[in-house]
């Protein structure tokens, strides 16, 4: 697919877009254009709207990536490598998901992007070949707020290696890391941070660029997961200086996959787990077996809708500078990068009318950042108790009124223990992205309201 080529824009903000603090935020036309791209979105349930809040849990694809994925499958359907066009066709989409890819998180190179089955597996994978180059008293940093997927795989070199693993703690009044005990736990021996850019349980955004920095102070490498943070905010490998970073496309638009950033100077050094034939060198050796080609074909399609999206931000006349600037000649990074401050101010206005209304709800404790003034530590997934209600019952409740949100710890296994919840069901969890809408908040709040016992008719509402 061109990446360059001119986009023909769909998406408008309406001329009253964000009339608040957020001039560039998705509003009326502009956000009922960007939903109508998402076939989803249609589903009804008891004759209303179905309410999409567990994007935590995965996104919704637009119709362009449904159709990139069956298009793969009818006219490109092949193995890797092979002396005729079919192949030829499949290496070049796959080639071309690597280069959108390293132009999502503004990687160097291509060839730094690894893609596989889902963040989990890339990240056993990575921490096995890592493991290989470390000794029994070698130390590596985990911390108490991240997704399991970034704290087992290297608990298992505990046992396999005799590395020691040591905790970042977290603060519980608002979910934060505790950088003291970051630098407490950094020391002569730390090989390796593991943390994230944003708890997929509480929508805290880490600190990142300091906790890399530190680690890297100490003579660590650092390994950031940014699943969660991968749909709402721009992720830039470079300016953050981070050895290895993961997320998963399913949770920003796009199919079921893992993507896996490396320097590319440990991803040609480190000892990959592979067969004999396949390539020594990036990212061959690293995407063991064979990639799913109509998945990168559809992963290819949704950074073609981001990038429109950014375009749209131009037409829009909203953005200029090179923060998130898009300009003549513009490239896919421009746009992409675009894209992320449009879905930036569009969430942060959600995030505030959640705030809000979830506020009103008798007897909601609300997990994690809940000063207002302090949005911009958060992304806007908030996950809350419900006094009386386990919060599977809450989550059932709300399913039945065609609203989705999760119940449960997320694999946020440490947090919700430091919590103290893991014996009463975990949180509720509803999470917005760009696609969500004022209404929906409403609708999610006059069924906690009814749930709770109490009347709530659009109290989050300016
Ligand atoms: C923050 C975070 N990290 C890791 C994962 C695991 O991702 P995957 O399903 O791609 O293995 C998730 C999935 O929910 C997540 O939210």
């Amino acid at each position: 697919m061109p990446a360059d080529r001119p986009s023909s824009v769909s998406a408008t903000h309406s001329p009253t877009a964000g009339a608040d603090t957020e001039p560039l935020a998705l509003t009326g036309a502009g956000l009922a254009a960007v939903r109508a791209q998402f076939p989803a979105l249609a589903r009804m349930q008891n004759g209303r709207p179905y309410v999409y809040l567990d994007g935590p849990g995965g996104t919704q694809v637009p119709r362009r990536t449904i159709e990139a994925m069956a298009s793969y499958l009818e006219h490109c359907n092949a193995n890797h490598g092979g002396a005729f066009g079919t192949s030829e066709d499949s290496d070049a989409t796959i080639a071309e998901a690597h280069a959108a890819a390293a132009d999502f998180i503004s990687a160097a190179m291509p060839h730094e992007i690894v893609f596989g089955q889902n963040m989990t597996t890339l990240t056993f994978a990575a921490s096995r070949a890592i493991g290989r180059t470390l000794r029994a008293g070698d130390e590596i940093v985990v911390t108490r707020l991240d997704h399991d997927a970034n704290v087992a795989p290297w608990l298992a070199l505990e046992e396999e290696r005799g590395v020691r693993v040591r905790w970042v703690e977290i603060r519980t009044d608002d979910c934060a890391l505790d950088l003291t005990s970051l630098e407490r736990a950094l020391g002569p021996r730390s090989r390796l941070v593991a943390a994230s850019l944003a708890s997929n349980a509480v929508g805290t955004l880490n600190p990142i660029a300091r906790i890399v920095e530190m680690a890297h102070s100490a003579g660590a490498l650092t390994y950031v997961d940014a699943v969660h943070a991968a749909p709402h905010v721009a992720i830039d490998v470079a300016t953050l200086d981070t050895d290895f970073l993961v997320c998963s496309p399913y949770k920003f638009f796009g199919p079921h996959l893992g993507l896996l950033y490396g320097r590319r100077e440990l991803l040609e050094r480190l000892t990959a787990y592979k067969v004999r034939p396949s390539s020594d060198a990036p990212p061959e050796k690293w995407e063991t077996g064979t990639l799913p080609g109509e998945a990168l074909a559809g992963l290819l399609a949704t950074f073609e809708y981001l990038e429109e999206l950014g375009s749209t931000a131009r037409v829009a006349g909203g953005l200029s500078g090179p923060a998130g600037g898009v300009r003549g000649g513009a490239t896919r990074r421009d746009r992409l990068r675009a894209a992320m401050a449009v879905i930036g101010a569009t969430e942060r206005r959600l995030a505030r009318r959640t705030l809000t209304a979830l506020g009103s709800v008798p007897g909601l404790e609300l997990r994690g950042i809940v000063d207002p003034n302090r949005m911009a530590e958060r992304v806007p997934t908030f996950a809350f108790t419900l006094a009386g209600h386990s919060p599977r019952e809450v989550a059932t409740q709300l399913g039945r009124r065609g609203i989705a949100a999760w119940d449960g710890d997320f694999y946020a296994y440490e947090l919700i223990r430091t919590l103290g919840l893991a014996e009463s069901g975990g949180l509720i969890r509803v999470g917005a992205v760009h696609y969500n809408t004022e209404e929906e908040i409403d609708r999610l709040v006059e069924a906690l309201g009814e749930i709770a016992g109490t009347r709530i008719v659009g109290a989050g509402r300016d």
